[in-house]
């Protein structure tokens, strides 16, 4: 069992001090926010996360979790101290430290001799060093740590990793930091500081060119008449391939492929590197959302200007209920550009969000098709395919269906009258 801070209570803070107080250890951890802190301490947890809340009240009944305001009173007996601050996009594309620094230099002077602290937010190759030079000691060590959890499916991603990564200097420091994790049975990757740090960016954006890939692709099969979900079963059972990460949508968002692509672009570039192949993967993304938008307008039977639009999702992807950098809301906000209105239902979304100001939200999603001239399905949650589509049907002036995630049968739909348009299929 150690003792161990975590800084920062957002997805990954939480879940990493949630599962490691699961795991045996004792954890402290820290966010600025008195409000949240309250909350979490009374197992709160504010964000959507399968099995978060769970493993939160686990922690806090066994007396293993706890919750601090400031980073400060969290480290002092601390033998690690994972950072898991944000680090949001800078003006011109980089991550910017500022969270960081002003955590390390707050936690500096307290920490104890020999703590580690470890690196877990996605930060620019160098960091660490940015992190041992605010710290200001030289009985200290810092260790790169990259966090690999998708939002969803936090937890389970954090108790059944597919690897663990540690950069360090000192092999000593890495392995300590490796014993923390010695139940998950995990393969280990040790190596220095800048490999870490850059195997995050290189991983998040080899899926982001993945799903790039998808999308052109999907484009292909429809100029062609191919099937873009067959093509891609007869490329997945390539074990060099796979399966994950080829399903086309509106364009992948969020608040990690925008940022860490588009970093990986810049710190490329600042090391003399034109990453051209990497910026063509942005721009696909990029033209996605006026795809759809464009496939939108070519099944309506009316002009878009004035049109009655129903949306069904508005998160970035399904199971969470964030929105930030959703491509939903991308398209839903090019519509209305055009003169469309819009009425949307998510079911992770209730009550007002300043994301989402002018855009009607309901909480039913047959309410919000009443009347309107096309219903277009934008997140993949599950339990759209569980609908009542005659019924839907019914309610809409014209049954038109267009799915940019192929999350429906186009057949079974077809058979409730809808005239239907997913993505890369006739
Ligand atoms: C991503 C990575 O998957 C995690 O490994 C990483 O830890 C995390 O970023 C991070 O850096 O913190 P996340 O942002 O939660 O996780 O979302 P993903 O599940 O990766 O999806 C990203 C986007 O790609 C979503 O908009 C999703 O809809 C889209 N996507 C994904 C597709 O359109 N098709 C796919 O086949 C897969």
């Amino acid at each position: 069992m150690s003792t161990i801070a975590v800084i920062g209570t957002g997805y990954v803070g939480l879940t990493t001090g949630a599962y490691l107080a699961h795991l045996g250890h004792q954890v402290t951890c820290a966010d600025i926010f008195e409000e949240k802190v309250a909350r979490l301490r009374k197992g709160d947890v504010p964000i959507l996360e399968a099995g978060l809340e769970e493993l939160v009240t686990e922690g806090l009944a066994a007396g293993r979790l706890d919750f601090v305001v400031g980073a400060a009173g969290a480290v002092e007996d601390a033998e690690f101290v994972f950072l898991c601050v944000q680090t949001p996009q800078g003006e011109d594309g980089s991550a910017d430290l500022t969270y960081i620094r002003e955590a390390a230099a707050e936690i500096g002077e307290r920490l104890r001799p020999e703590a580690i602290v470890i690196n877990k937010s996605t930060v620019p190759v160098g960091s660490t060093r940015v992190v041992e030079q605010t710290l200001g000691r030289d009985d200290v060590f810092v260790v790169s740590n990259p966090e690999f959890l998708r939002e969803g499916s936090a937890v389970y991603d954090c108790l059944h990793p597919d690897r663990i990564v540690i950069g360090s200097d000192d092999q000593a420091a890495a392995m300590r930091v490796a014993a923390l994790f010695e139940s998950l049975k995990a393969p280990l990757v040790i190596t220095d500081p800048a490999s870490a740090e850059t195997i995050k960016y290189a991983s998040n954006a080899f899926l982001a060119t993945k799903v790039s890939y998808v999308n052109a692709l999907a484009n292909v099969c429809e100029a062609v008449g191919a099937d873009v979900r067959e093509v891609v079963l007869g490329m997945g059972y390539d074990k060099r391939i796979g399966f994950e990460f080829l399903k086309p949508g509106p364009g992948w968002g969020g608040s990690c492929f925008p940022k860490d692509t588009r970093a990986m672009v810049r710190i490329a570039e600042d090391a003399g590197y034109d990453f051209g192949l990497l910026r063509g993967v942005i721009t696909v993304n990029d033209e996605q959302y006026e795809r759809m938008t464009a496939k939108v307008e070519r099944m309506l039977d009316v002009p878009v200007d004035g049109a009655s639009i129903a949306v069904w999702g508005l998160t970035f992807k399904a199971r969470t209920d964030d929105l930030r950098d959703s491509p939903s809301v991308e398209v839903v906000r090019r519509l209305q550009a055009k003169g469309a209105s819009i009425k949307a239902y998510d079911p992770a979304i209730s009550g007002p969000r300043p994301s989402l100001e002018g855009i009607e939200v309901l909480d039913d999603p047959y309410a919000v098709c009443e009347g309107a001239d096309v219903l277009v399905v934008l997140t993949e949650w599950d339990e759209f395919r569980w609908l009542d589509f005659a019924k839907v049907a019914g309610l809409m002036r014209a049954a038109r269906l267009v799915d940019t995630r192929n999350l429906l049968e186009p057949a079974a739909v077809r058979r409730r009258g809808f005239t239907y348009d997913g993505l890369g299929r006739a």
